[in-house]
C-alpha cells in the first residue's frame, strides 16, 4: 500500500515537472516570435480615445450643439464656407480648396494626423514662430494663412468660435494637461543624407499618382469646389510657409498616413521613402508665403527644415530644403543648447 503510494506521487511530480516545463518552452517561444504581444495589448489600449464617439451627428438641436456641428461643417467642407469661391459668407478667407481635413484626418480624430483631440488644452503654449505665447486661435489662424494660402478668420467671429466648439466637443474626454498619445505625427528615423529626388519621384508615381495625380493636382469631387483628392502642389495647394513644406513634417504625415487608408501601426512605406517622397513634392512649384523673412522673429528658433531665409547659420537653402538635416541640428545643438526635431 505505502509503495503504490509512493509510485503515485512520484507520478503526479513528474507530471506537473512536465507540465512546467511545458508551459514554460511556450511562453517562450511565444515571446520569441512575438515579441510586442504583451506590450501591444497596453499599446492599443492608450489609443482608445481615438476610438469614441465624435459624430456631430447624433447631437441634438440646441444653440451649443449646432455650433459645434457649424464647427465640424468648416473643418470638413472648409471651401464650402470660406474658400475662394463660397457662396456662403460674403468674404473669402482661405486662397485655396483644400479642407481642414484633408491633413488632420478624420475630422482631427486620427492618431498621428495632427489630431486636434485634446487641443484646447494644449493652450496657450509658447509658439517659436512668432517668440511668444499663442492661444488656439492664432494657432488656426496660422493654418489659415499658411496651409490655406488665405488670411485670418477674425477672432470673436462666428467661425472662428464655432471651430474653437468643435475643438472643445473633440476633447472632451481629452485629460486635463491635454496630453494624448498620437498627437502631432508618427516619429520617424530622419536618413542622414539629403533628400534623393530621383527615388522621391519613383515613389511618387509608383504610390501617390492614382490619386494626387501626375501634376500633383488631385481631384476634384464632381460639381463641388471641394476635393477628393487634394493637390500636393500647384497653385490651389498649400503654401510655402506651411508646416506640411517642411520635408521632416511631410515625411512624419505621409509615414502614418498615406498612401490613403493606412493606419499609423500598419505604414506602407519605410522612412527612407517617406523622406525622398516628401521633398520631392515639396520641391514642386507652390504658392509663396506673403512675408516670409518676418516669421521667426527669433530665427535661432526656426526649425531646420524651413525651405526659406533667414537663417542663424551658414548651411545652405539647398541643405535647409533636403537635408541632411543632423548637421544642421548638430550646430544650434552645439552652439544654442537648442533640440531641433524639425
Ligand atoms: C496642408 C495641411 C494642413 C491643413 C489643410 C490644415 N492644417 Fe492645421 N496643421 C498642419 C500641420 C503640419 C500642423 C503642425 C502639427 C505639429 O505641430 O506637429 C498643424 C497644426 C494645427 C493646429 C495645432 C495642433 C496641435 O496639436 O498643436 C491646429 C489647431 C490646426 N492645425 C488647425 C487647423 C484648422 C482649423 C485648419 C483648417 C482651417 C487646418 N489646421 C488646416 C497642417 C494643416
Ligand atoms: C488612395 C488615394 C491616395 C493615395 C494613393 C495617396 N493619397 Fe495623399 N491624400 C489622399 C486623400 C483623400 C487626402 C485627404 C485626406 C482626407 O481628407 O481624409 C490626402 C492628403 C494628402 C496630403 C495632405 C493634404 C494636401 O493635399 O496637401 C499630402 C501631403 C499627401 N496626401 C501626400 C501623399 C503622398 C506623398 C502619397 C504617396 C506616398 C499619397 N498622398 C498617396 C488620397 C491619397
Amino acid at each position: 500500500m505505502k509503495r503504490k503510494n509512493l509510485i503515485n506521487s512520484i507520478r503526479l511530480l513528474l507530471l506537473s515537472t512536465c507540465v512546467i516545463i511545458i508551459l514554460f518552452v511556450t511562453t517562450i517561444v511565444i515571446y520569441a516570435y512575438f515579441p510586442g504581444i504583451f506590450e501591444n495589448k497596453k499599446d492599443n489600449d492608450s489609443y482608445t480615445i481615438y476610438k469614441l464617439n465624435y459624430d456631430t451627428y447624433k447631437l441634438s438641436n440646441n444653440e451649443k450643439n449646432n455650433e459645434i456641428k457649424y464647427g465640424f461643417e468648416l473643418f470638413q467642407n472648409t471651401p464650402e464656407y470660406i474658400g475662394p469661391n463660397n457662396k456662403y459668407n460674403n468674404k473669402v478667407y482661405s486662397g485655396n480648396n483644400l479642407s481642414c481635413t484633408n491633413c488632420h484626418l478624420n475630422a482631427g480624430t486620427k492618431a498621428y494626423s495632427a489630431p486636434l483631440i485634446g487641443v484646447n488644452n494644449r493652450f496657450p503654449q509658447f509658439r517659436g514662430r512668432e517668440n511668444k505665447m499663442g492661444t488656439l486661435k492664432e494657432r488656426i489662424n496660422g493654418c489659415m494663412e499658411r496651409s490655406m494660402n488665405g488670411v485670418v478668420l477674425p477672432v470673436n467671429g462666428k467661425e472662428m468660435n464655432a471651430m474653437i466648439s468643435y475643438m472643445k466637443w473633440i476633447s472632451r474626454y481629452a485629460p486635463k494637461d491635454g496630453i494624448v498619445k498620437g498627437s502631432g505625427f508618427l516619429p520617424i528615423t530622419i536618413p542622414n543624407r539629403s533628400v534623393n529626388l530621383e527615388h522621391g519621384e519613383k515613389i511618387y508615381e509608383l504610390h501617390c499618382v492614382l490619386c494626387h495625380e501626375k501634376d500633383g493636382s488631385g481631384q476634384k469631387i464632381i460639381d463641388s469646389d471641394r476635393y477628393l483628392y487634394p493637390p500636393v502642389w500647384g497653385d490651389d495647394a498649400y503654401n510655402h510657409g506651411a508646416g506640411m513644406t517642411r520635408v521632416i513634417t511631410a515625411a512624419k504625415f505621409i509615414k502614418a498616413n498615406m498612401p490613403h487608408g493606412i493606419e499609423f501601426n500598419e505604414p506602407t512605406l519605410t522612412d527612407e521613402e517617406c523622406y525622398d517622397v516628401a521633398g520631392y513634392i515639396n520641391q514642386k512649384i507652390r504658392p509663396l508665403k506673403v512675408n516670409p523673412e518676418i516669421d521667426f522673429p527669433d530665427i535661432k528658433k526656426k526649425p531646420v527644415s524651413t525651405p526659406y531665409p533667414p537663417f542663424d547659420d551658414s548651411f545652405s537653402i539647398k541643405q535647409h530644403q533636403l537635408g541632411p538635416f543632423q548637421p544642421i541640428m548638430e550646430y544650434y545643438k552645439t552652439k544654442y543648447g537648442i533640440v531641433k526635431t524639425k
